[in-house]
């Protein structure tokens, strides 16, 4: 994917509102069993039964203490026409991923989040929703989907919908409906517009200077009714007006569709932009062209419009009314942590529970002062509610290939990993990533299937590298499909990575995660010690402390963000009088069975976990 994006909410190296905001800002041994813990002295305080085993009494998804099960999970992103084939078609479906539910659980993943499911003619794979309260065919049956929320109960696995509140699709009843005359009662439902006024040769002007995130005019002549509509994406994708509070009820009542189907909660698209400017204004001209040969703008005038919070507010507000805690995540690709914490209500915490941190995530750059930066932000100035990170998701290249350097890429990830799952936030993961899969950019554009790959050629690749079949084992297809074509071609590399091959080696990226997330859950320094950065002038290394709660061990983690050896000592008196820490967890073979918190020598880009004695 190009450096020069255009689409605004998350691709972060494009140019724009958060491109801009970019430069201002400070910018992962194995649980293969106790085996193998045991033999490497990797797993010191790890549980010594194998996972899948534990969670069947409480998993991740379980309720621990009074703290809301949300807050424990690993969330496990989806993409459910990628994930499992389970008729043959080449695509993946929901009963596919009821069939690989006992992976997921093995991996002790507390909730899936799927992206969209519903029917759609599918221009945006999904997020151009024709129906919100049905399953697409393609991906299977409303009793398949209570089929799979049942099973995924039973093994303590929550789902989480994505919610697309934005815009529908151009075939969804409602819009059809809006556009069907000027005077039709849903008409407003949608943001239409007059022409600013017509050329010389009487073609319409759109009303403002408005670009779509996938390019050209964000305005679409209707000629029929003579007026244009808003679309922030896709023209098949039409916003609707928020404004309205007709149109907040009908998608309020979409969501209480599924949670009185036994959802957990949300993941709420492109959220930040529900609110337009009344006024219409131009956005701000920043200089210069994207990928797509579009002006860049600033998006001052359709993003992150305050207006969009008291939706927020009243929308947890229905939420909480329902047992179970059930959780709502924003798709909030925002430029600073300010920003941020008002998606959770600030001190009030009424809006979301966990509106995604993109900032430590989407860094793209193994650059320690950057992610302590970051890091450190969102632990302390979101008053003190929960973060979320996310390193990977189906619109960004992978990780593996936006932070690798092409010679380390699996320690490099394995870094990640363990940023992710020892900080003091919730972590999202996106599937593939546990076992390092990599960006498959397609060579011909004959191949693209998403649009925005096809009229961007050869700027822009589109989204389809990072979307590609979950690599289950060797054989045809990579496990995913009994097709003779898949939707899209499965990773030249799955021979080598994937499932069944990595569940057999000790140190592959699949055991690292396992490893991490058992420690996660078992530890309570962990689970709920405060996280407090160490050698903070340090360029090299990121490290921290977690620290142990009631009197417990203190847990500390060193990650060496460089090709380079580097060496760090820790002055731990500030956490009790500690002077060593118990290898726990590290890819560095010289630091297994090391205990000491003085010179500890880091091989480039090694991870090191240690539970202070
Ligand atoms: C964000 C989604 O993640 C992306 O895949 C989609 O194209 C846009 N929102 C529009 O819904």
């Amino acid at each position: 994917m190009g450096a020069s994006m255009s689409r605004k909410h998350y691709r972060l190296e494009m140019p724009g509102r958060f491109a801009k905001s970019l430069e201002t800002m400070l910018v992962a041994a194995a649980l293969c069993g106790a085996t193998f813990a045991a033999a490497h002295g990797q797993m010191a305080n790890a549980p010594a039964v194998p996972v899948a085993h534990e969670v069947a009494g409480h998993g991740q998804g379980a309720q621990s203490g009074n703290d809301p099960w949300w807050k424990h999970a690993v969330f496990y992103e989806i993409y459910p026409r990628s994930f499992q084939d389970s008729n043959g078609d080449g695509l993946g479906d929901l009963n596919g991923i009821t069939e690989r539910l006992g992976y997921l659980q093995s991996l002790d993943i507390g909730a899936i989040w799927l992206t969209p499911v519903y029917p759609s003619p599918l221009v945006d794979f999904g997020y151009d929703i024709s129906d919100y309260e049905n399953i697409d065919p393609q991906y299977g049956t409303l009793a398949d989907f209570d089929r799979m929320v049942a099973e995924a109960k039973t093994r303590h696995i929550r789902v989480i919908m994505d919610m697309v509140m934005n815009h529908t699709s151009d075939q969804h009843k409602w819009f059809l409906e809006s556009a069907s005359s000027r005077t039709n009662p849903k008409r407003d439902w949608f943001i239409w517009q007059d022409p600013k006024g017509y050329t010389a040769d009487g073609k319409p002007i759109p009303p403002n200077n408005w670009i779509s995130g996938f390019g050209g005019s964000a305005w679409q002549y209707d000629p029929r009714t003579k007026q244009f509509y808003y679309h922030e994406f896709y023209k098949q994708q039409p916003d609707l007006n928020w404004r309205n509070p007709e149109v907040e009820k009908a998608m309020f009542d979409t969501v209480r569709f599924w949670l009185d189907r036994g959802v957990s909660g949300f993941r709420f698209d492109a959220v930040p932009s529900l609110f337009e400017d009344q006024k219409l204004r131009d956005n701000p001209a920043l200089g210069g062209i994207n990928a797509q040969g579009d002006p860049i703008l600033e998006d001052t005038y359709t993003n992150n419009l305050p207006e969009v919070h008291d939706v927020m507010r009243r929308l947890r507000a229905m939420v909480n009314h329902y047992p179970g805690d059930r959780v709502l995540i924003g798709e909030t690709y925002l430029p600073s942590v300010q920003e941020l914490d008002k998606w959770y209500g600030g001190s009030k915490h009424d809006e979301l529970q966990l509106p995604m941190d993109m900032q430590v995530g989407f860094t793209n750059k193994l650059d320690a002062s950057l992610l302590r930066q970051r890091i450190n932000d969102a632990e302390t100035s979101i008053d003190g509610n929960q973060p979320l990170f996310v390193f990977d998701n189906h619109d960004n290249k992978r990780s593996w290939d936006r932070y690798g350097d092409g010679v380390h890429n699996e320690a490099i990830a394995k870094v990640l990993a363990t940023l992710l799952l020892t900080s003091r936030s919730t972590p999202l993961m996106y599937y593939g990533e546990e076992l390092g899969m990599s960006t498959s950019v397609p060579t011909r554009k004959e191949d693209v299937k998403d649009p925005i790959g096809i009229t961007g050629w050869p700027k822009e690749k589109g989204r389809d590298g990072e979307r590609t079949p979950m690599q289950w084992n060797g054989e045809k297809n990579a496990g995913f499909s009994t097709a003779s074509t898949t939707w899209l071609p499965i990773g030249v590399d799955y021979k080598t990575v994937n499932v069944r091959v990595e569940e057999g080696e000790p140190d592959s990226m699949l055991n690292w995660y396992k490893t991490l997330i058992a420690f996660r859950r078992s530890n309570p320094a962990l689970r709920n010690g405060t996280m407090v950065m160490l050698d903070k002038n340090n360029p090299s290394v990121l490290s921290f402390v977690r620290k142990g709660v009631d009197g417990g061990p203190s847990v500390v983690v060193a990650v060496n963000c460089t090709g380079e050896p580097q060496t760090v000592s820790f002055d731990l008196r500030a956490v009790g009088k500690s002077i060593s820490a118990k290898t726990v967890i590290t890819d560095a073979p010289s630091l297994r069975g090391s205990s000491k918190l003085k010179d500890i020598a880091l091989p480039p880009f090694s991870s090191w976990v240690g539970s202070i004695q």
